[in-house]
């Protein structure tokens, strides 16, 4: 095998279904001579035709010119004998997700093609060093593996099977530069990059859901609005579909040998058996009328209560705030809200007995904080001041906290008006307001995005990937406004940590514990993205 990158000039396609055609599209865009085939007979002429109208259709609307268009359909040639692509470069497959099917076909491609030929593979869930295990030259066997859908997804991860040579790895990320994408490169690990980065986020929403912390629908809000997220987690479950986020999450669980940060939740088990798949059935979190979620109606479940308060006017009417901080930026943050709104401050070294007691704190519930803050939990509201005070905040009263100083807090902070709110990608509609939450060790917020960051961090330490890479996958793959490494930075790796070690220490679920790649940084203050030399 020659170390040298190829110029691929042809590639075929097997499998033409909906990412066979996705790739097909970009590399034939790409100048890339396609040969499309599929075992089921018409399949690669319909799926040929199905594009061609696509780009026929965005060709009218501008998108590209017509010259575009006849080149990129002068490349996608259908095949009706797999002999036919003896020729190619690569071969890219796209085949059904069966590790027993995908095997054969790739002792079938050997007897067809040279060695030079590289075999790719399009497999989420598989391990390319088992797909490749029965070839004679696993060497040039190697994941390919890109995402739904694939024109607008620019990311695509290159994975090294064991045997993989690196030659395989420089070349298909090239190639997948020279398709318009991002090519990063991934260890032959459950989930490789993106399917192991998003473990985090669904299963920690649905473990707040669990304990009762919020409603659905309230987790989705704090998370979109307050945390910049493009989709709740629950929104997410509902479109992906219980039948394939579940096992999903169950698979990443079982690879890794019940490793607690992937623990999945009984809660979409119960879904899936109980048929409540998400949008495609019309039910799942939410209800869907003609695939729109239906705003109101929601399936109860006995474990979402919202905290619920009886004041008259008079009782919002605030007499001081007395604000205990972990942070002295937050303090201040605070201190200009108050000042801003006309809020007297209490400065006592204890607050007065009817002063509201503000707690801005990391990885703790109220109760806890105000042991800490020697304060009256009766007086109690906490806010999570990890998210952008200028965006949706979340309010968390005690156990205890009285009626009259949860109505002041959330008087104070819930005021609602809706922004638009613009990060480095998009822009999302936002509603400034507050939503209360009950005792939850770590609000909402804090919990999953420290989830995010801390695996995030974790994949680094595992070497799966480079922090670059990694950040950039989970962006681009997932959607999240920030890669982990780089919201981790962002927000600061010792208040990431902060919320883990206090989480773990109040829960001693090893689920929180810290990742060393991030304890590490944390404590040298440095950025997450640092490498350490090979020695
Ligand atoms: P699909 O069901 O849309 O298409 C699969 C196509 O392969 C069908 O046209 C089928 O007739 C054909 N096929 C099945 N067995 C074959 C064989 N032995 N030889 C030739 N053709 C055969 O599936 P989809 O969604 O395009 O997935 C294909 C692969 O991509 C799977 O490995 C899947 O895990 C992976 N993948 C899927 C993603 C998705 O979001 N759908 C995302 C990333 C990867």
């Amino acid at each position: 095998m020659t170390t040298n990158t190829i110029n691929i000039k042809s590639l075929a396609i097997i499998g033409t279904g909906v990412m066979g055609m996705g790739i097909a599209q970009i590399a034939a865009q790409a100048g890339i001579q396609v040969l499309l085939f599929d075992a089921k007979m018409g399949a690669a002429a319909q799926g040929r035709k199905s594009l061609q109208t696509m780009l026929e259709k965005l060709t009218a609307k501008g998108k590209f010119t017509d010259a575009q268009l006849q080149s990129a359909l002068a490349n996608l040639i259908v095949i009706d004998d797999i002999a036919n692509i003896s020729t190619v470069d690569v071969v890219v497959e796209a085949i059904v997700e069966n590790l027993e099917i995908k095997q054969q076909l790739f002792k079938q491609l050997e007897s067809i093609v040279p060695t030079k030929t590289i075999l790719a593979t399009n497999t989420s869930s598989l391990a390319v060093t088992a797909i490749a295990a029965n070839c004679t030259h696993p060497e040039r066997v190697a994941g390919f593996h890109f995402f739904n859908p694939v024109p607008l997804m620019k990311i695509v991860e290159v994975i090294p099977g064991l045997s993989t040579h690196p030659s395989i790895v420089e070349t298909l990320t090239a190639l997948a530069t020279r398709m318009g994408h991002l090519g990063v490169v991934a260890k032959d690990t459950p989930g490789f990059i993106v399917n192991h980065g998003g473990r985090a986020y669904g299963t920690e929403a649905l473990k707040i859901l669990g304990e009762g912390v919020a409603s659905f629908e309230d987790i989705d809000r704090i998370l979109r609005e307050g945390a910049g997220f493009r989709m709740g987690p629950f929104e997410l479950l509902d479109l992906t579909g219980i039948d394939v986020s579940h096992p999903v999450m169950e698979s990443i669980y079982t690879q890794f040998y019940h490793e607690d940060r992937y623990r999945p939740h009984p809660l979409t088990r119960q879904m899936l058996i109980g048929k409540k798949l998400g949008r495609k059935v019309g039910e799942g979190f939410y209800q869907y009328t003609e695939n729109k979620k239906q705003d109101g109606q929601k399936v109860t479940t006995d474990i979402s209560q919202q905290p619920s308060f009886e004041v008259s006017a008079s009782d919002t009417a605030i007499t001081s705030v007395w604000i205990g901080a972990d942070v002295v930026e937050d303090k201040q943050q605070l201190i200009d809200y108050l000042n801003a709104n006309n809020i007297n401050i209490d400065n006592g070294d204890k607050p007065q007995s009817d002063s509201l007691v503000l707690l801005a704190m990391y990885g703790e519930d109220t109760t806890n904080a105000a042991m800490r803050y020697h304060v009256n939990p009766k007086q109690a509201v906490a806010i999570d001041m990890l998210t952008d005070l200028s965006m949706h905040r979340t309010l968390m009263p005690s156990i205890v906290t009285q009626d009259k100083f949860v109505a002041q807090a959330y008087a104070l902070f819930g005021k609602h008006s809706d922004k638009t709110i613009s990060d480095n990608e998009k822009s999302i509609q936002a509603t400034v307001g507050a939503t209360l939450i009950n005792e939850s060790t770590g609000f909402v917020a804090q919990r999953v995005i420290a989830m995010v960051v801390n695996l995030g961090c974790d994949i680094a330490l595992q070497g799966i990937a480079s922090p670059d890479d990694i950040d950039n996958a989970v962006r681009l793959g997932l959607g999240y406004p920030y890669g982990p490494i780089s919201w981790g930075d962002k927000l600061g790796a010792e208040r990431i940590l902060l919320i883990l070690e206090r989480i773990y220490g109040l829960t001693g679920d090893p689920r929180y514990r810290s990742s060393p790649w991030l304890q590490r940084r944390a404590t040298l203050g440095i950025s997450l993205f640092s490498q350490q030399s090979n020695y």
